[in-house]
């Protein structure tokens, strides 16, 4: 039983890890769309994408102005996103589809304007690309338009790339939250826990003066810390009193194992969360396990997520203990500063007390139906 979750988990890390090789996308398209401008010598380029939940056209990239948002329905870049077919005007305000809300909005006066189609190469399109005000004539030529269906062309497809890798980036991040909260069948952990610990290592790894990736990053990966439970026996994960030492043997491992499921993936969040789930009760005088690592053999992702969890535990209620009292728990972790903790962290616990009782008390368990859904 246990055995079978495990190989399905195995087998989808390796699935997932293949899907999250793709590399980021560059910024090559908004030197396309300077090099689109200088070429057909326009004042400005705008690349429009389709946002099909909301039902709009907003500007990816834009010369001059923020970001435009418009209905997909509406305007030069709506009738172009819909029907495909390039337009190509000397002054928009002739124009009866023309939405000049944009121009308002900014204090601009658009005359000629050049729409095309952003189509990928499997005719798919995606959204639009307009230049606005040709500087060396009346009107974009024919030349012009040629331009712009390579360029648009060209960013159709990296544009797709990066839309597809937002997607798979959301989808992803939800994998990982529903990962997670499958220990807590197990477990009987609640999805709060899941939730908190990742919350407070986000407020450690801000007083750490982490970059917002790095911050993600953590929260994200700590919540998969026990994800290696799945391989120990439900009769032992549940039981409501101390644990034999054959048992404790069994317990120990799901740090290994949780380490296995997540290791040869080539995503760094799961990279880092296999090392949480490896180090997570590696204690900083070395005398934790799986393999007694000391002070900062242990992973700063390990040693965070060994706070957070131990905090949370202790102001928990489990099968085999009550809930203890936030100062209770805030004495015990301070004393055990330099033995079981990073003293840094512990400083940075203390420090941002208010914050770890602030989550505690937005996230509270509450006594609810475990669900299959
Ligand atoms: P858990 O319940 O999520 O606890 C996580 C960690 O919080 C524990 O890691 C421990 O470091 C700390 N912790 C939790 N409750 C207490 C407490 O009352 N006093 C103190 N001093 N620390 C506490 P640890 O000990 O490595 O345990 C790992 C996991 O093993 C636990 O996760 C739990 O699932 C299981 N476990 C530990 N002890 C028992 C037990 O006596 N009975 C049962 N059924 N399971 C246990
Ligand atoms: C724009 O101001 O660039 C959009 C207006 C339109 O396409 O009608
Ligand atoms: C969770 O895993 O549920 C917490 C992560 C997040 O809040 O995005
Ligand atoms: C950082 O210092 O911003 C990140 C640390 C890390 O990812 O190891
Ligand atoms: C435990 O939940 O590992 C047991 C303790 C834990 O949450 O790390
Ligand atoms: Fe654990
Ligand atoms: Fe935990």
């Amino acid at each position: 039983m246990e055995k079978e979750l495990y190989n399905k988990l195995l087998k989808f890390f390796t699935f997932l890890s293949k899907c999250l090789s793709i590399k980021d996308p560059n910024t090559s398209v908004v030197h396309l769309a300077d090099i689109s401008r200088d070429l057909m010598e326009a004042d400005r380029c705008s690349i429009f994408l389709h946002d099909s939940e909301q039902g709009v056209l907003y500007t990816y990239y834009a010369h001059g102005v923020d970001k435009i948002v418009i209905p997909d329905d509406s305007g030069i870049a709506g009738y172009c996103f819909r029907t495909g077919e390039i337009v190509n005007l000397d002054d928009a305000y002739k124009d009866p589809r023309f939405n000049r809300e944009s121009d308002r909005v900014h204090n601009y006066r658009t005359k000629s304007l050049l729409a095309v189609p952003l189509r990928t190469p499997q005719g798919k399109t995606i959204g639009v690309f307009e230049a606005l005000n040709k500087k060396t004539a009346p009107a974009f030529t024919e030349d012009d338009i040629l331009i712009a269906q390579n360029i648009c062309l060209y960013s159709a497809s990296v544009l797709e790339g990066m839309i597809l890798y937002e997607q798979l980036k959301r989808s992803q991040k939800e994998v990982i939250i529903r990962l997670s909260n499958a220990t807590k069948f197990k477990d009987k952990e609640t999805r709060n826990h899941i939730i908190r610990v990742g919350l407070y290592t986000e407020v450690m790894a801000r007083a750490l003066g982490w970059d917002e990736e790095s911050v993600e990053l953590i929260k994200l990966a700590a919540p998969m810390h026990d994800i290696g439970k799945v391989g120990v026996p439900d009769a032992i994960l549940q039981k409501p009193d101390k644990l034999t030492p054959e048992e404790w043997i069994i317990m120990k491992k799901h740090t290994v194992y949780g380490y296995d499921i997540l290791k040869d993936s080539e995503s760094r969040l799961l990279q880092i969360a296999a090392l949480v789930a490896l180090e997570h009760h590696e204690k900083w005088d070395g005398s934790g396990y799986p393999y007694g690592k000391r002070g900062e053999e242990i992973s700063i992702y390990g040693r965070m997520t060994a706070l957070a969890d131990v905090f949370d535990a202790l102001t928990s209620d489990r099968p085999y203990k009550k809930a203890w009292d936030l100062e209770a728990a805030k004495s015990l972790i301070t004393k055990l500063s330099g033995v079981d903790f990073d003293p840094e962290l512990v400083e940075i616990f203390n420090q941002n007390f208010d914050e770890f009782a602030r989550i505690k008390e937005t996230y509270k368990d509450q006594e609810v139906e475990i669900s299959e859904d």
